[in-house]
């Protein structure tokens, strides 16, 4: 009995050793347009993005050290790909004001309506858990900042 105990322990940690060559890269390519030096929001909206957006929606990402080990590298590399896809604040279009303005006010509804960030993140950042103060003062924000740039567009 010892022994079947002992040969599955060394297979587990053998498997375990092996996923480590299956970690996904992770990338922080060069930033080409950062939202916030585009729009320039005050600094205390400017700390919310940063702790609660930038790690999956720029190439500023924090990879924190599980992003490291296999299987949870498969799915942080994958959720932060996905929302670099989806949204990137290193990609800014500063040069397209409704394309901005747009997205501005998709970052604002999910805000809102506590969509972003996502519940899994805040569970274990803690300092992306937005108090509602924070989140008033981000929409505010992003609303007033969406605004301008749809009647600098027309
Ligand atoms: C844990 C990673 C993560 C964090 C942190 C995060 N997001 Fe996301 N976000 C995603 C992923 C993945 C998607 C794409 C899938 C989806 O829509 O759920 C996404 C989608 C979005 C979209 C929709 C974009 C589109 O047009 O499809 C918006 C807007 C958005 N996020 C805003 C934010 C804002 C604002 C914050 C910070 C308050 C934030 N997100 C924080 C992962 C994240």
């Amino acid at each position: 009995m010892k022994k079947i105990l002992k040969v599955l322990v060394i297979a587990v940690a053998a498997v375990f050793l092996l996923l480590q060559f299956t970690n996904p890269a992770r990338t922080n390519p060069p930033v080409k347009s950062d939202l916030i030096a585009s729009l320039n929001p005050p600094a205390p909206v400017a700390a919310s993005l940063v702790a609660a957006c930038y790690d999956c929606h720029s190439y500023q990402t924090k990879w924190p050290w599980y992003a490291h080990v296999a299987p949870v590298s498969w799915l942080v590399v994958k959720d932060t790909n996905d929302g670099r896809d989806a949204l990137n604040f290193s990609e800014w279009p500063t040069n397209d004001p409704d394309t901005a303005a747009d997205q501005l006010d998709g970052m604002s509804k999910k805000i809102t309506y506590n969509k972003m960030p996502p519940a899994k993140y805040t569970a274990i950042h803690v300092d992306a858990r937005l108090t509602a103060e924070q989140r008033k003062a981000l929409t505010d924000w992003l609303d007033a900042a969406a605004d301008k740039l749809k009647s600098s567009a027309k």
